[in-house]
């Protein structure tokens, strides 16, 4: 199995699971670092880990569509198998989607439904929750919304502030992702409607 990290950003993510392919906790191969993003330190990372990388800056296209296109026509001449999205700022229309059914996986900062959108950790902090957590979810056409693959939850403390919470979150993120794709990897999820079953082979 061949697989593309989606990353926007940061990119530590990919970081994480890149050291997972290369621990053998993860086996496939990770075979592209996808940015639209040229300024990404995931770039940077993924050239530093000796990883693939590609640039395809939506604005330099008419539209939406002819980005997608062209993204959708490299990943099928590499034989991509399956997408991670990780940091990944755009929302894929519903062509990508339907060109790798039941084959995005996403990380989010919350626990879904609650906190969707871009700021998952900043949301759940100011609102007052006493519990968040990460959700990692196969992409439907809806944002944050797919059915759920794994979650975790992590207490925020009186002492936490909005910077010591993201280093929490963000660590957990790091040991959930890796699980999650190597399970999939592993042929070990079925999707059941809104249900994702693990199954042990
Ligand atoms: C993560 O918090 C992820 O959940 C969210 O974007 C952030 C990306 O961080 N979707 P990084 O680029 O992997 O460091």
């Amino acid at each position: 199995m061949k697989f593309a990290v989606f990353a926007s950003g940061n990119g530590s993510n990919f970081q994480a699971i890149d050291a997972a392919v290369k621990n053998g906790q993860i086996k496939a191969e990770l075979a592209l670092l996808f940015s639209n993003n040229r300024k990404a330190y995931a770039l940077q990372r993924a050239q530093d880990a000796g990883v693939p990388t590609l640039e395809l800056v939506p604005k330099e296209y008419a539209n939406p569509q002819s980005f997608e296109r062209d993204l959708v026509i490299y990943l099928k001449e590499h034989a991509i198998d399956f997408i991670v999205l990780a940091g990944y700022m755009r929302i894929l229309t519903p062509y990508f989607v339907r060109e790798f059914p039941g084959k995005i996986l996403n990380i989010h900062p919350s626990l879904l439904p609650s906190f969707k959108g871009m700021n998952g950790i900043k949301d759940a902090f100011t609102y007052g929750v006493k519990t968040t957590g990460v959700t990692i979810h196969f992409v439907d056409e809806k944002m944050d919304h797919g059915p759920i693959i794994l979650q975790e939850s992590l207490a925020i403390r009186e002492e936490d502030t909005l910077e010591t919470l993201e280093v929490r979150v963000h660590e957990l993120e790091h040991q959930l992702y890796p699980q999650a794709i190597a399970l999939f990897s592993e042929g070990k999820l079925k999707i059941k409607g809104r249900k994702v079953h693990i199954i042990s082979l």
